[in-house]
Order: C-alpha cells, then sequence, then structure tokens
C-alpha cells in the first residue's frame, strides 16, 4: 500500500524453529524490538516495522510437516505460501479451508496470525475453528509447542486461540496444524448484476435457501468497485448488456461432490430468479469454462489491487448490519462531498465491496494521495458510523499499525485492560511486535 514505512536496517530469514527461538531469546535479552514478517500482504500496517526494529521474516521456512488424508490434518511450517499448501493438497484430494485473493505471496503463519478470514469463510468457518494447533516462539525464545494433531482436546485452557489474530504481538508463530476439508468435485461460478442494491439481503435468502449446502461464496460488489476491476484489467469484463443498469454485482460460487446435481441447483435458481416478478436481478453471467470461472473470480479478487492501481486507498474493512452496506457507503461519499473533498485532485471514489456472508464491507475511499486533510475527514467519522450499528472496526484485516487508537469503539475498557495484561504477561519487555493491536 505504500503507507507505512519503518527504518529497520536488517532482516533475518531464520530456516528453522531453533533458529527462531535464538534470535528471539538475543533481542530479549537485549530490549530488541522484533517484526514478525509473513508475505507482507496485510493492509493495516502489522507487519512493517514504526521505528528500527528487527525484521524476522518466515520466509525460508516453508517444510510441510505432514499430512494424513485420512483426518485431512496438515501440519506445515508457518512460512508456507498458501497457494503451495493449495498445490500440495490438490493431488491429495484436500484444500486449505482458507482462500483469499493474496493466496500467491500470503504465508499460512501470517493468515492464522492476523486471523485472515477471505473469500469462502462462509463455507469453512474461521481460521478460530479450522486451526487444531500451533508451534509459537514466545517472546523470551521459549518454544510453545501446541502443535496437537487432534481435533477434540478439552484440556484446560486453549492457548493457541490467542495467538490466532495477536498480529504477532504476543509470539511467532512458526507451524500451524490445520484441518484441510475434502476438495469440492465440482466447482461452478455466477456473477449476477442486481438493478438495485435492496435486492442484496432477499437475493442472499434465497440464494442460500436453494443452493443450501453446496454454496460456497456470496460476494458483493459494488457498480464502482466492478468499474474499477475492469479498468485495471483484472479479469475480463462482462459484455455491455449484463452490466447495464446494474447498481452492484453479486459472485456466488457452489463447490459440491456432483457436477450435474450442482448444475441442475444453480441452472434452476437462475431460472427462478430470472422469472420473478419483479425480478432480483438483471441477469447473471454463468461460467461455462474454467477459463471464465476463473475470470469472474479475477474481477472479485482483482479489486484491491484496482484500488492500489487508482490512488491511494483508505480502506476501511468493517463488519455492520448488512442491511446498512450501503448507507456506510453513501453517507461516507456524502460526508466526504459535503467537505469538498469529492474532487480528482482528492478523492475519487468511494468503493464497497464485501463477502456478505459473513457481514463484512470493504469500504475504500481511492484518493489521489495520502493526505491529513482527507485522513480527518474519515477518521473517527468511519469508526462513529460503525459503532453507532454496533459493528467492528476490523472484520478481518485485523488492527496492525493503522487501529490502534480505534481500538475502543469495538471493544470496551474492561477488554483492552485485560489485553494488555495479557501482552504484559507474555511479553513484559514489549520487544513483540510494538505498537502493533496496542497502542505503544
Ligand atoms: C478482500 O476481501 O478482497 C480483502 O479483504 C482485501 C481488501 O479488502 O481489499
Ligand atoms: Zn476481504
Amino acid at each position: 500500500m505504500n503507507k507505512y514505512h519503518g527504518r529497520s536496517t536488517t532482516v533475518l530469514r531464520p530456516r528453522n524453529t531453533k533458529e527462531v527461538s535464538e534470535i528471539v531469546k538475543h533481542c530479549n535479552e537485549r530490549r530488541i524490538g522484533i517484526v514478525p514478517q509473513g508475505g507482507n500482504t496485510g493492509l493495516v500496517g502489522g507487519s512493517v516495522p514504526i521505528k528500527d526494529e528487527l525484521v524476522i521474516s518466515l520466509g525460508n521456512m516453508t517444510n510441510i510437516r505432514s499430512f494424513d488424508d485420512a483426518s485431512g490434518i496438515l501440519v506445515a511450517d508457518a512460512g508456507c505460501i498458501l497457494q503451495s499448501l493449495s498445490d500440495y493438497l490438490a493431488p491429495h484430494d484436500h484444500i486449505v479451508p482458507l482462500d483469499l485473493g493474496a493466496k500467491g505471496s500470503c504465508q499460512i503463519g501470517g493468515n492464522v496470525s492476523t486471523n485472515a478470514g477471505g473469500l469462502r469463510l462462509l463455507r469453512y468457518g474461521s481460521l478460530h475453528g479450522s486451526v487444531l494447533g500451533l508451534e509459537v516462539v514466545l517472546p523470551d525464545g521459549t518454544i510453545l509447542d501446541q502443535l496437537t494433531t487432534l481435533r477434540k482436546d478439552n484440556t484446560g485452557y486453549d492457548l493457541k486461540q490467542l495467538f490466532i489474530g495477536a498480529e504477532g504481538t504476543l509470539g511467532i508463530v512458526t507451524g500451524v496444524s490445520i484441518l484441510a476439508a475434502s476438495a469440492p468435485q465440482a466447482s461452478n461460478n455466477v456473477m449476477l448484476a442486481l438493478p438495485t442494491f435492496d435486492n442484496v439481503l432477499p437475493l442472499y435468502r434465497e440464494v442460500k435457501r436453494q443452493l443450501s449446502e453446496i454454496l460456497s461464496a456470496f460476494e458483493f460488489i459494488d457498480r464502482r468497485a466492478y468499474d474499477l476491476a475492469v479498468k485495471h484489467g483484472q479479469g475480463r469484463a462482462l459484455n455491455e448488456s449484463d452490466v447495464e443498469g446494474a447498481e452492484c454485482f453479486v459472485l456466488v460460487e457452489t463447490s459440491g461432490s456432483k457436477r450435474e446435481h450442482d448444475e441442475e441447483k444453480l441452472n434452476t435458481l437462475l431460472e427462478n430468479l430470472m422469472e420473478a416478478e419483479p425480478s432480483l436481478i438483471n441477469t447473471g453471467v454463468l461460467a461455462s469454462s474454467p477459463a471464465q470461472f476463473a475470470s469472474l473470480w479475477a474481477i472479485r479478487e482483482g479489486l484491491t489491487e484496482s484500488m492500489s492501481k487508482e490512488g491511494k486507498a483508505y480502506k476501511y474493512d468493517i463488519s455492520v448490519p448488512l442491511h446498512k452496506f450501503k448507507e456506510v457507503i453513501d453517507t461516507t461519499r456524502d460526508h466526504l462531498q459535503s467537505k469538498g473533498l469529492m474532487r480528482d485532485d482528492a478523492v475519487k471514489h468511494v468503493v464497497g465491496y464485501g463477502h456478505v456472508g459473513d457481514g463484512n464491507l470493504h469500504l475504500n475511499v481511492v484518493a489521489d494521495a495520502y493526505t491529513p486533510e482527507i485522513e480527518s475527514a474519515l477518521e473517527p467519522f468511519v469508526y462513529e458510523l460503525v459503532a453507532k450499528y454496533k459493528g467492528s472496526i476490523s472484520a478481518e484485516h485485523g488492527i496492525g499499525v493503522m487501529k490502534t487508537h480505534a481500538l475502543p469503539y469495538s471493544k470496551n475498557a474492561v477488554s483492552i485492560e485485560v489485553m494488555k495484561r495479557i501482552k504484559h504477561l507474555f511479553d513484559p519487555n514489549g520487544i513483540m511486535n510494538p505498537g502493533k493491536v496496542l497502542e505503544l
């Protein structure tokens, strides 16, 4: 994003857990701050130093430690790239229960540390459920081995949960045990063009009802976001006639075990939607080949990149009630307009996309440059809006450095106090990813 910059001079790239442990022990004794770094694809500055911390990159730790194709349990080093884990599992008829646009660079340790949500959480649930165990190097160098491969283990505090989403502030995740899912035997997708946002929720209800167990994604893209993806060459644009009059789009994916059965369900859904009076959709573009399937996903997965290509993106990753998605986008745009900031040399676009099934909206404000004027117009405005709807200021991207000051909008004082105590318990010298999640 080119938004956060540190002044570090040193990156260490350990090859195994023991090396991580020795480095961390050394740093703790000398009070040297550490920033653990995975694929560096985070969006809140969590893996970027704020001063001159030592960067520990996990990129050299890429061993797959074990895989059991009966239980589906995979144990891997933290530095394994998400896509390479998927490639490894494919011949074993399994998939990683997590998928996101950054899969080609993000690492499983980073995914776990940020509790990444992604495109199929609707189907496979959160990492708090699918991660079975972790190996973590604690801030004093101790190796906490919780790398269990048990599905059930009800023996006291579930310590691993503390490190899922801790963004490297409590220790460095070096190994992950995760429950892989059976690979779907048939997948399909369809891009639905909607005349109005008001149809998104009725559509979601209908799609869930008709597709039921084969529904694996339901992604919302507003018209402006779609136009930017097309402008920046993400996926193949739909035909003019398919997009005409569309206020927004929904990408629906099915994953099941029998192609004919799934196709029949999807076709029936489309027919029903088109025939309904009034229809919830203008059109639906059904993937007719693996290339088209990939291209429809490329539009959705390429949104982040297209925002960055268009300008400097202020990204708000929020949970709000589904029926408020459009209101949040429109209210933010109106607010910027009233401040005189909706101009080509200030804010160019206010767009929304996100994971409807998870109640997670990505509000993106694309500007010509990052400026204090725009930032003070957006914050705390957006956070107050979220708090008004009792939402979360970070649905899946984490707090990083971007939102430490905004934590009280989503967490009460008692919760923050407990978080501080936990941080102090694990990291009394404050060396582990300082200034992230909790303010310095
Ligand atoms: C996504 O859903 O595309 C990611 O969370 C990244 C983003 O918000 O741009
Ligand atoms: Zn997302």
